[in-house]
């Protein structure tokens, strides 16, 4: 596909009630009340030339580049900051006008260094391209006198150079910064000639730049460049997709050179993004083609055995014949397996498929099940569906935003800002988290209460909240009355109106101030529309689905369901959670929910796959690895998931891998669970597949293949590979073959296929013959489920307790720069951000334990323990310490317990009791691991002549 190019209508096109009919040139134009004469010209097709505005960005006026001359107004208007009025005549070229961009011209280019058949933007410059829209052929003057030609050049960010002397000093940088990224890292410095864009601190690295990219995105010279282009050349061709990290799921245009790709540039008309990202997205897509990549299949006998590299064929064949020797000896139930969030749906689709029509049973689980099941079982058991309410797009109708559990900035930093962007025009905030993040007080944003609760006490303080609204008297009553079951409300009422529910009651559990809690619940409740948005702060709980079920009850109570800017809004970690669940991974439900015991819905699937499926569920993830060290269960297939690191109690996991007798990992490095493997087959990475990806908000987007395979096969390709060869026949041609199957098979899916998706761009599921264009907002007349479903959620504290040896409670997250386990940013630049996980902890606690900043700390709890690095920091309450696992080698999870969700098995990653000490060497786990690591590289392959 040729280079995408987006029309840019130089300022935002306003939605209004109202249009205004002016005439352009001679041509009459209806256009939205607002919109600017410059956009309005655009949608005529005319582009006035401009330097200062982008459509992305609100009007400037600071280029004089765009004037036009309106029949009855004097002088010479800007077109970009002038709005379209009722009757307007406007000229936008003749000669007085020419004469004058000319001259505007001028002024730039003789302050400009004339390499542009050498710069890196030569063909992809705005400068370049208004130089020759405004026909400009000669620059009178030198480059003799005062100029910036000589402009330090910033080299340190690893993706994008800042070269001053190309600035124009349009300030599009700045105003990206401060309207799309909610940032304001960069500032105007000086007046006039001595006017120069500024980081702040040294350079942008040591700024508060967060390499979001936005900046680079608006420059319309080569000042801002990606280093990628400086160093490919400007891209040829592209292709949009959809990112593979985070739950937003932003929309990107993978740009290539043959088949290099040189940059991902945000989609405009992504609806998750529309047109922003995040340093991950935009520019940590180096693993793709890292060094590490596994590209040959890969198998050996014991695990203690070197790898030996074989054919697909031959490596999918003694797998099954594996499996099928294992089911022969051990009975049918000793095998299983695990679908990725990090797969296409129709990957996930294809996985589960095979193990409930190969295998024979329900042993399918994914690693939803250690984040967000406990949303499913929520959301669904009050709601009737297992997903968020609103799409994205929702919070600027929010007049309050309750965060609870999330830390958007880091996790989900382009929602971030789209959040951020109306909390500076006035949503109020409330922050429920145990840790300051930094939505808490952040440029122009300050929360208006940060509800700094204990690790593990979500369930009380959302029953406060809503035991004030029940007792304070606001319910609303007629949205109850109207839409949901009374019984069950008035039971709830008694339930939650009790003293012990009351904040003050709460208060001592909570760590919480009851007046807080008091005056956070009166705004939520009375504030207008509030939106709830949550995380993994809120699921990883042993009271996980308790929570998102409190949370549903206050939703429900105060009306803030169904309808704009309000909702229940889980913001899921990896890419594809949201469709990981939908496809059918959990072992208890076939694909859209439907449970394995009805067997209306099982025999469906029947029909179509021809074989006889379990109406039994099979085995979650935790249940498999209890079997595994039990004995009797022996073989695993697990496709893109590492839950060696990324499930809790490592050494139980570990022991249960290794107590089985054929684990098959398909995954694009060697990760920490294929140290455990027998057979090991290349993963492919996004850009070398088809498919989809279902956001937090429901929304399916395209990925699309930018390169082939280089493993040879999709991921998609290899299990179609696995199941013939366990004589389970699947021969799709396509994965929108694949979708058709999910679309007959799903009824939530029913009106999605690729052609569709091709149409309109992307789908929110439900899509089908009552909602053709999908759902943007769920639950809008009537609950899914009919009447909601007020739930009684006592709270139970977790069994894990702090005492004299685990006097500190740790909790766990993300950091902007990693991505979950760290697989793929670990192998870019990203690193240079973090380089390691460190252990925050309060200076009262650090105080007391003789810590200062930077000194290595063992971390013990009652599973084992780690060593890192400290960081002294206010942002933690005293008690309390924080640390990430992006690093295999610090092992987080070697220390976190295997409570979990009472209704789900997620399990409790948030709250674990510890000690910190000093100390000067590393744990005997990590000195293991190192050593494992260092036996890994000695041990060569032994290469064998391929099969094919
Ligand atoms: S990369 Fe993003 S955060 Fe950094 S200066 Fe540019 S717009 Fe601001
Ligand atoms: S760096 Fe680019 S966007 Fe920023 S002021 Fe200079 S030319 Fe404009
Ligand atoms: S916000 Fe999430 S989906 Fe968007 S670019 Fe960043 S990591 Fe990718
Ligand atoms: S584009 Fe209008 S003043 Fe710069």
């Amino acid at each position: 596909m040729p280079l995408i190019q987006e029309t840019d209508y130089g300022t935002p096109i306003r939605v209004a009630d109202h249009t205004v009919t002016l005439t352009i040139d001679g041509q009459a134009v209806a256009v939205p009340k607002g919109t600017s004469v410059m956009a309005a010209a655009m949608t005529l097709g005319t582009k006035v030339p401009r330097l200062c505005a982008t459509d992305s960005l609100e009007p400037f006026g600071s280029c004089r580049l765009c004037l036009v001359q309106i029949e009855g107004r004097r002088g010479f208007p800007a077109s970009c900051t002038t709005p379209a009025e009722a009757g307007m005549v406007v000229h936008t070229q003749n000669e007085a006008i020419a004469k004058r961009r000319r001259g505007v011209m001028e002024l730039y280019i003789s302050d400009h260094p004339l390499d542009c058949l050498t710069c890196s933007a030569n063909g992809d410059c705005e400068l370049q391209d208004m130089a020759g829209a405004v026909g400009l052929r000669e620059v009178r003057y030198g480059q003799e006198g005062a100029n910036h030609l000589d402009a330090p050049k910033d080299e340190s960010n690893p993706y994008f150079t800042f070269e001053a002397s190309k600035c124009i000093a349009c300030s599009r940088c700045i105003r990206a910064c401060e309207e799309v990224q909610g940032t304001f890292a960069l500032t105007m410095e000086g007046r006039g000639f001595g006017s120069k864009v500024s980081p702040g601190g040294t350079d942008f690295m040591n700024s508060e730049c967060v390499s979001c990219g936005a900046c680079v995105q608006a420059c319309p010279t080569a000042t801002l460049n990606e280093k990628s282009v400086v160093a490919l050349g400007t891209p040829e061709h592209s292709v949009v997709t959809t990112c593979a990290y985070c739950g937003v799921g932003c929309s990107f245009k993978a740009e290539m050179k043959g088949d290099r790709l040189v940059r991902m540039v945000p989609h405009k008309d992504g609806k998750a993004n529309e047109g922003h990202s995040c340093v991950k997205g935009r520019f940590a897509f180096g693993y793709a083609t890292h060094k590490d990549r596994i590209t040959r299949p890969m198998i050996r006998a014991r695990i203690t055995d070197p790898w030996r590299e074989v054919s697909w064929e031959q490596a999918v064949s003694h797998a099954a014949s594996e499996l099928r020797r294992i089911q022969a000896e051990y009975g049918p139930d000793a095998i299983g397996g695990i679908t990725s969030s990090r797969c296409t749906n129709e990957e996930t689709f294809l996985v589960q498929k095979m193990i409930r029509g190969a295998f024979g049973n329900n042993n399918v689980d994914t690693c939803a099940r250690v984040c967000h099941s406990p949303t499913g079982y929520g959301l669904k058991t009050t709601l009737g569906t297992s997903a968020g309410t609103q799409d994205f797009a929702s919070v600027a109708d929010s007049d309050v935003i309750l965060v609870i559990g999330a830390n958007p900035t880091d996790g989900h930093p382009v929602f971030a800002s789209r959040m951020k962007r109306r909390l500076r025009e006035g949503a109020r905030l409330i922050v429920a988290d145990p840790r300051r993040i930094d939505l808490v007080r952040t440029p122009h944003v300050q929360a208006d209460h940060h509800l700094q609760l204990l690790p593990g006490t979500n369930v009380a303080l959302v029953n406060a909240m809503a035991h004030v609204v029940v007792t304070e008297g606001l319910v609303a009553e007629d949205y109850v009355r109207a839409r949901c079951d009374l019984a069950e409300f008035e039971s709830w009422a008694r339930f939650i109106a009790q003293e012990r529910n009351s904040p003050e009651a709460a208060e001592p559990v909570t760590g919480v101030p009851a007046q807080a809690v008091r005056e956070a619940a009166r705004l939520y409740a009375t504030g207008g529309a509030a939106a709830i948005y949550y995380g993994l702060g809120v699921t990883e709980h042993s009271q996980g689905s308790t929570t998102v079920m409190a949370m549903a009850n206050l939703a429900m109570a105060t009306g803030n369901i169904g309808r704009p800017g309000a909702g229940v809004n889980p913001l899921r970690g990896q890419n594809n959670v949201q469709g990981a669940c939908d496809m059918g991974s959990f072992p208890h439900e076939f694909s859209g929910y439907r449970h394995v015991s009805d067997d209306a819905t099982r025999e469906m699937f029947e029909a179509i796959w021809g074989v006889p499926l379990s109406a039994e569920p099979g085995l979650r993830i935790p249940n498999m690895l209890d079997e595994a060290v039990g004995g009797r269960f022996k073989g695993l297939f697990v496709q893109g998931e590492d839950i060696a690191q990324s499930d809790p109690d490592t050494k139980h996991v570990t022991a249960g891998l290794a107590a089985m007798e054929c684990v098959i990992v398909q995954d694009l490095f060697l990760n920490e669970t294929a140290k455990y493997a027998h057979v090991f087959l290349p993963g492919s990475s996004f850009l070398e597949k088809d498919g989809t990806f279902t956001n937090a908000e429901r929304r399916i987007n395209r990925v699309r293949r930018v390169m082939a395979p280089l493993g040879g096969l999709a991921d998609w390709e290899g299990v179609m590979a696995l199941s013939n060869a366990l004589g389970f026949p699947m021969a799709y041609r396509h994965p929108g073959e694949v979708m058709d199957e999910i679309a007959q098979l799903t009824p939530t899916f029913a009106g999605v296929s690729y052609a569709r998706l091709e149409e309109v761009g992307s789908l929110q599921w439900p899509c089908n013959e009552d909602a053709p264009l999908g759902t943007p907002m769920m639950h809008v007349d009537r609950f899914v489920r009919g009447k909601g479903r007020f739930m009684i959620t006592e709270f139970v504290p977790t069994d894990e307790r702090t005492g004299v040896n685990f006097p500190l409670i740790l909790t766990t997250g993300r950091i902007l720069s990693q991505y979950n386990v760290g697989a793929q940013t670990r192998r870019t630049e990203n690193s240079r951000w973090h380089a390691e996980d460190v252990l925050e902890i309060h200076p009262f606690d650090a105080e007391l334990r003789g810590i200062r900043e930077g000194e290595l700390v063992s971390l013990e709890s009652r599973s084992g323990d780690i060593a890192l690095r400290a960081r002294i920091s206010e942002r933690m309450q005293p008690g309390v310490v924080y640390t990430t696992f992006h690093h295999a080698s610090t092992g987080a999870n070697v220390i976190t317990t295997d409570y979990s969700d009472w209704a789900t098995n997620c399990p409790e990653y948030k709250v674990t009791a510890v000690q910190v000490r000093r100390t000067n060497r590393p744990s005997a786990w990590q000195e293991d691991f190192a050593e494992g690591e260092a036996t890994m590289k000695r041990v060569a392959r032994l290469d064998v002549p391929a099969a094919e």
